[in-house]
């Protein structure tokens, strides 16, 4: 048979998938290596990744896999999470006796330590163990600094009603891009290098009229500010039913604004259990996506898949990605490569 043509050599920007070590040995490991640029640590550099029970701070040991991997096949790694509402230690929210922080100022100069400790913390295990960032040992391109800290509601500020927003208000994200910043693109080998480790802030359904209004909102504020940061998320999270256009249309919303865009967690449903006819659709989706991706490569960071196989998606009984649980190309990948076999 033919060698499948690797699908980052069919886009001019970084392509790359979210993972766990279950994708950094074997036939899986030489599936990514063939078709990726990147990786996503899916679950293991969240907050509470980086915790044990006593709250010790200490990386997991899928950092060190996942990061030695990327070394090895020189592959990038982006950043996630550093500040989430989610898979975060609830004891960050909590005082000494367990009982939810209020807002006394007391009790929000806690919260900021914890938060400058924690971005503080695993930009040091990280320069530490691979070097500054910025040097050729060190993978580390970018960090999604803020997750999901817009509002699915209408909300006069645009924010979501997290236990972050509830104690520090709409501060808590300008102090993670500020201590990321100083954390991060002022730990270099080249003091002079630019910005080497991208910020970025993150959210799904960014193709959404009202949430895209409210994302609009909540980073020209941040830009108002002087805050920062350097790109825009869309995780695009879709299905068949959203149409191609509305993603143009969300990277459109933001493309005047001195930032780059990212495409940070795509995954296409098909809208129940797949069938060939679906899978085939959803080949057409890939591909309408893919060829908007790279019309726009100029103004993308990267564009990542939010898993490698079908059997490993958070979505798994829908099918979303473009190879199946066998390893195998599906018609997305087909799709994606703008093969013949998808006609
Ligand atoms: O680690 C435990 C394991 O010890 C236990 O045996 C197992 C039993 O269920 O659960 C494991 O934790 C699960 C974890 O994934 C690792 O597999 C959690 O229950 C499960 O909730 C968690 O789901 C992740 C989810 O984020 C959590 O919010 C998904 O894998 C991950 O794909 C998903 O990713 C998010 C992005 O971070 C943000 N954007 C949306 C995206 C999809 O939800």
């Amino acid at each position: 048979a033919e060698p499948l043509t690797p699908i980052r050599d069919t886009l001019d920007v970084p392509v790359g998938v979210a993972i766990d070590q279950r994708e950094t040995s074997g036939a899986a490991a030489d599936l990514l290596t063939t078709h990726f640029d990147q990786i996503t640590p899916e679950n293991h550099m969240k907050p509470e990744a980086w915790y044990d029970a006593d709250r010790t701070f200490r990386a997991d040991p899928q950092v060190g896999i996942l990061m030695d991997f990327a070394v090895a096949n020189d592959l990038r790694v982006y950043g996630h999470t550093l500040a989430w509402h989610s898979q975060t230690p609830a004891w960050f929210f909590t005082d000494e006796a367990g009982a939810p922080l209020t807002t006394s100022e007391e009790h929000k100069q806690l919260l900021r330590d914890r938060l400058k400790a924690h971005i503080d913390g695993v930009a040091e295990h990280l320069a530490d163990a691979y070097g500054p960032f910025g040097s050729a040992g060190n993978p580390i391109v970018a960090w999604d600094v803020v997750n999901e800290v817009v509002s699915d509601d209408q909300q006069a500020d645009g924010l979501r009603r997290s236990e972050w927003y509830r104690i520090l208000g709409a501060e808590f994200i300008d102090l993670a891009f500020r201590y990321a910043d100083a954390a991060f693109n002022e730990r270099l080998a080249d003091p002079g290098a630019d910005r080497p480790v991208a910020l970025f802030i993150n959210d799904y359904n960014t193709e959404h009229a009202g949430k895209q209004d409210r994302y609009r909102q909540v980073i020209e504020g941040l830009l108002d500010r002087g805050v920062p940061i350097d790109g825009v998320g869309h995780q695009f999270h879709v299905s068949l039913a959203t149409p191609v256009a509305s993603l143009a249309a969300a990277l459109d919303r933001f493309a005047d604004l001195p930032l780059t865009q990212v495409v940070s967690e795509l995954d296409v449903t098909v809208g129940g259990t797949a069938d060939d006819a679906l899978l085939i659709e959803q080949g057409h989706y890939y591909r309408a996506a893919f060829d908007l991706f790279r019309a726009r490569a100029d103004e993308l960071f990267s564009v990542t898949v939010w898993g490698l196989t079908d059997d490993r998606s958070w979505l798994t009984e829908q099918s979303p990605l473009i190879f199946d649980a066998g390893l195998q190309p599906k018609p997305a990948y087909y799709g994606i490569v703008g093969s013949d076999e998808l006609a």
